[in-house]
């Protein structure tokens, strides 16, 4: 499988140095081009990927082709691809770009699918959310799902949802940034030095964010676990609630989605 990238900015590199570090694939298998192409040599030689000159040549040498411009760019650098494109499968990571205006814009026939990747692929910890409706067939969404899966999770959603999806795992790892912050803040305070709170605070929340998918747990239920009656835990969480912080997180959300 050879995989290739339109546009090779932060979303794209993330993608790239999950697939590589995870050697889910090597370097001579992955491909990308952009504009300014001083700039991509840099940024696939600190990936040890291929840079390409232009699209077309992209296209020729990947089985599978990754939209990763800005979203207002998708149409006019897909527009000369249209007919290369055929034969292959294009993953978009553009945000917005779903099923029916790729079914617009490509060849009748092209295999696509839009996802919503968020950052975290860069180290497999990432969720790549995916529209329900796609063009591959079985084979090729074997090989989509088998190979994005080493990312992290594919967590496949309707067309309506995708949005919102986008949205808590894509705009989420700001929020969950803020959080791990705010802790190692106030470890800081009470007198923990500030790289020992960021790496404290940082494998708590991926404790217990592995915690809850190796259980399946409520997270309420897990709250529960370390809250002993009368206990310290229990008032740092009523504090907590005194706060807002759920609804401060729920209107986070509504802010982008709208209410
Ligand atoms: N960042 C995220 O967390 C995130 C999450 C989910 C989805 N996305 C989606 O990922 C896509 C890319 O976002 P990003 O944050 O990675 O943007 P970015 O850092 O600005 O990267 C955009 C890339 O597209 C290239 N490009 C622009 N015009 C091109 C053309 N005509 N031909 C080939 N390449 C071209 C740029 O190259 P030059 O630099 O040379 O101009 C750059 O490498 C967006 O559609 C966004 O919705 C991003």
């Amino acid at each position: 499988m050879k995989l290739g990238f339109i546009g090779f900015g932060n979303m794209a590199r993330a993608l790239a140095e999950g697939l590589v570090g995870s050697r889910a694939l090597d370097g001579a298998s992955i491909g990308a081009c952009a504009r300014d192409r001083e700039k991509l040599g840099r940024a696939t030689a600190a990936c040890g990927i291929r840079a390409f000159d232009t699209a077309t040549e992209l296209v020729d040498f990947a089985d599978m082709v990754v939209v990763a411009v800005k979203p207002h760019q998708v149409e006019e650098v897909l527009q000369p691809l249209r007919e290369r494109l055929v034969g292959k499968i294009v993953v978009s990571v553009a945000a917005g770009w779903t099923f029916d205006r790729y079914e617009a814009l490509l060849a009748p026939g092209t295999a696509h699918v839009s996802t919503v990747p968020n950052t975290p692929v860069a180290v497999c910890e990432g969720v790549v959310v995916c529209e329900r409706r796609h063009s591959l067939d079985a084979a090729q969404w074997r090989a989509f799902e088998r190979l994005f899966g080493r990312l992290g999770i594919v967590q496949v959603v309707d067309t309506p949802l995708l949005s919102v999806a986008g949205t808590v795992c894509g705009c989420g790892p700001a929020f969950v940034a803020l959080f791990v912050e705010a802790l190692a803040d106030a470890a800081v305070k009470h007198g923990i030095a500030r790289a020992d709170a960021y790496r404290m605070a940082s494998q708590t929340v991926v404790g217990m964010g592995r915690l809850q998918l190796a259980t399946g747990q409520h997270p309420g239920q897990m709250k529960d676990a370390v809250c002993s009656p009368g206990g310290t835990t229990i008032r740092g969480v009523a504090a907590l609630e005194h706060r807002g912080l759920r609804s401060a997180v729920i209107a986070a959300v509504d802010a982008i989605e709208g209410e």
